[in-house]
C-alpha cells in the first residue's frame, strides 16, 4: 500500500524543531469496545500507524479507561483488551520499533485527567459533541460523568507523552482541539509543561462507510453486523457481506461519492487494499457489472485479512505472551508518563512525596 492514492495521512506540517537523532512523536488508539476491529479501524488507522511507526517516535494504545464510560462485561473486557492488541500486532504494529500498552496499566492518564477535569469548564466540557450525540442516544440520565469527562481523560492521554501529532479520523478533531486548549491554558497558567498537540487528520479517502448504510461510516455501533467487515470474521461472512453490500439501482461502475455512496465505498476499500489507484481500477471494471466488482473485492479482501486473522489468533493463544509484551510497552510508556506528571503535579503545586528535593 504506497501508491500516492492510498497514502491515507497527510505528511505532517509540524512546526516543532527536533534536535539531531530525534524523531517527532505520534501517538493513538483505538477503544477496546468490540470483538474485532472494523475495515474503517484498519484502513483509517491501523495502516497509518504501520507506515508511521518507521518515521516517527510512535505510541500507541489500547484506551481501555475509555471503554467503561459505557457499560462493559468485565471478562468480556479482558478480552477485547486482549484481541485489540493481538490485532494491532497482527495488523503491522512492531513492539521493537513503538511503544504499545494498555491504558489502564500506566495510572498516571487518571492522575493527570483529574488535574486537566480542574482546569476545564463545564460549559466546555457540554460543547463536545461526541459526548452529546452518545448521551442523547442514551439518555442523559443513563450516561455517565466519566462519559461527560471522556474528552479530558483523552487530553491526558495525548499530553502526558509530549506528542507532536495525533494520527485520528475527523470524529476525532474536536477532542485533540480540548487537549491544544488544555494545553495552552495550563502553559499560560503554570509555566511551559506540554508539547501542543496537532491532529494528524487522515484524508476523505481513508474513510470507509458502511456496507448497507453507505452514507453512515462504518462503525461497532451500526444497527446491523451486515455493514460491517471485521478483521477477524471468518472469510465466508466477509465474502457474504461484500457481495450484499448496497448499491445503486444503475450498472456503471465509477467513483461518485453523492450519487453512488455503495460502489464508491467498494472502490474506496479495493483501492486501499490492492494499492491501485480508484481511475486504474474503474478503467478496468469498464463495461463489467457490480457483481464482477463485488466477486474480486471479496477475494481481495479475504486474502489480505486472512493472514492478519491468522497472526492474531496465534498470539491470542498464548496470552501469557502477549500480556507480557504489553508490560514491558506499560514500563516505556510509564517513564514518560511519570516525568510528566512528577512536573505537574510541581507546578500545581503539589507537596513531592518523601519532602523537598
Ligand atoms: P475509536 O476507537 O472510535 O476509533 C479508532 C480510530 O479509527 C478511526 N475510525 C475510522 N476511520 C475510517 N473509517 C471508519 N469507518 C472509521 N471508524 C473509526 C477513528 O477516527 C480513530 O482514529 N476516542 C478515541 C480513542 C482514544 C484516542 C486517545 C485516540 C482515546 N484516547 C488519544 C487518540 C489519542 C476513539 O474512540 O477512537
Amino acid at each position: 500500500m504506497t501508491s500516492s492514492t492510498t497514502e491515507t495521512v497527510a505528511v505532517p506540517a509540524t512546526s516543532t524543531k527536533l534536535a539531531a537523532g530525534q524523531k517527532h512523536r505520534v501517538l493513538s488508539g483505538m477503544q477496546p469496545s468490540a470483538d474485532s476491529l472494523h475495515l474503517g479501524n484498519y484502513i483509517g488507522a491501523l495502516v497509518n500507524w504501520v507506515r508511521m511507526q518507521d518515521e516517527y517516535d510512535a505510541i500507541f494504545f489500547i484506551p481501555d479507561l475509555h471503554a467503561i464510560t459505557v457499560p462493559q462485561d468485565p471478562a468480556e473486557l479482558a478480552h477485547r483488551t486482549r484481541v485489540t492488541a493481538a490485532q494491532y500486532i497482527a495488523g503491522g504494529v512492531d513492539v521493537d520499533k513503538c511503544t504499545l500498552f494498555v491504558q489502564s496499566q500506566v495510572p498516571e492518564h487518571a492522575q493527570l485527567a483529574w488535574v486537566l477535569n480542574c482546569i476545564t469548564g463545564f460549559g466546555e466540557a457540554s460543547r463536545m459533541t461526541q459526548f452529546k450525540d452518545k448521551a442523547q442516544k442514551q439518555g442523559t440520565d443513563q450516561a455517565s460523568v466519566g462519559l461527560f469527562t471522556y474528552p479530558i481523560l483523552q487530553a491526558a492521554d495525548i499530553l502526558l507523552y509530549q506528542p507532536h501529532g495525533v494520527p485520528v479520523g475527523e470524529d476525532q478533531r474536536q477532542h485533540v482541539e480540548l487537549s491544544r486548549d488544555l494545553a495552552n491554558r495550563f502553559n499560560s497558567r503554570f509555566g511551559e509543561t506540554f508539547q501542543v498537540p496537532e491532529a494528524f487528520i487522515q484524508k476523505e479517502s481513508a474513510k470507509i462507510y458502511d456496507l448497507q448504510n453507505p452514507t453512515a461510516k462504518m462503525s461497532k455501533s451500526a444497527e446491523s453486523p451486515a455493514g460491517l467487515i471485521n478483521l477477524l470474521d471468518d472469510p465466508k461472512t466477509t465474502a457474504k457481506r461484500i457481495k450484499s453490500a448496497v448499491t445503486d439501482t444503475e450498472t456503471e461502475i465509477r467513483f461518485d461519492r453523492e450519487a453512488k455512496p455503495g460502489i464508491s465505498n467498494l472502490l474506496t476499500i479495493y483501492s486501499t487494499i490492492s494499492g491501485q489507484p480508484v481511475e486504474k481500477i474503474v478503467a478496468d471494471y469498464q463495461g463489467k457489472m457490480y457483481g464482477h466488482l463485488k466477486v474480486d473485492l471479496a477475494e481481495l479482501v479475504t486474502n489480505h485479512l486472512t493472514p492478519i486473522r491468522e497472526r492474531a489468533q496465534e498470539l491470542l493463544a498464548d496470552p501469557a505472551e502477549l500480556d507480557r509484551l504489553l508490560a514491558h510497552g506499560a514500563d516505556k510508556a510509564r517513564e514518560i508518563a511519570s516525568a510528566t506528571l512528577a512536573d505537574v503535579y510541581a507546578k500545581v503545586g503539589f507537596l513531592p512525596y518523601g519532602g523537598a528535593r
